[in-house]
């Protein structure tokens, strides 16, 4: 019996190890830049509302240096439930994915580089 129990223990440590995703923990240390990594998302998801060369008029989030000094506003708004107020992208009726949403706060985390 006493067996059994050793055997069922290394098993159970075997599925927690194999579950232990290394992978993982690389991309959340990972640092992204604006240039690599967000300004094409920012293109897709905020034309042209906030794209000054496709006609927006809103804070033109084309630039590393607006985009970097209202980081905070633009996570929080894009975080609000569809529907609220300050909810971006504006009257869209779904939020972007978390995805997309966890790209900008890996980039606010990791430094902003440019
Ligand atoms: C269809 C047009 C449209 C799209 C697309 C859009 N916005 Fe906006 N945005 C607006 C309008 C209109 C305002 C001003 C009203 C307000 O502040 O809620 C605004 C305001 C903002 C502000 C505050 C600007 C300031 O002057 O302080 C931020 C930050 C912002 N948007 C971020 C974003 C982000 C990030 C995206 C893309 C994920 C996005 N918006 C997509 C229309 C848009």
């Amino acid at each position: 019996m006493k067996k059994y129990y050793i055997v069922l223990a290394l098993l159970m440590l075997g599925i927690f190890i194999s579950n232990c995703n290394p992978s993982k923990k690389a991309a959340a240390t990972e640092n992204l830049s604006f240039s690599a990594d967000l300004s094409s998302v920012i293109t897709t998801h905020c034309s042209p509302c906030h794209i000054p060369d496709k006609g927006g008029n809103k804070l033109a989030l084309d630039n590393y240096a607006n985009v970097k000094t209202h980081i905070d506003d633009i996570i929080h708004r894009i975080e609000l439930d569809p529907g609220v107020r300050g909810f971006m992208p504006f009257k869209k009726k779904e939020r972007l994915s978390d995805e997309t949403i966890n790209l900008f706060k890996k980039w606010r985390d990791g430094g902003m580089a440019e």
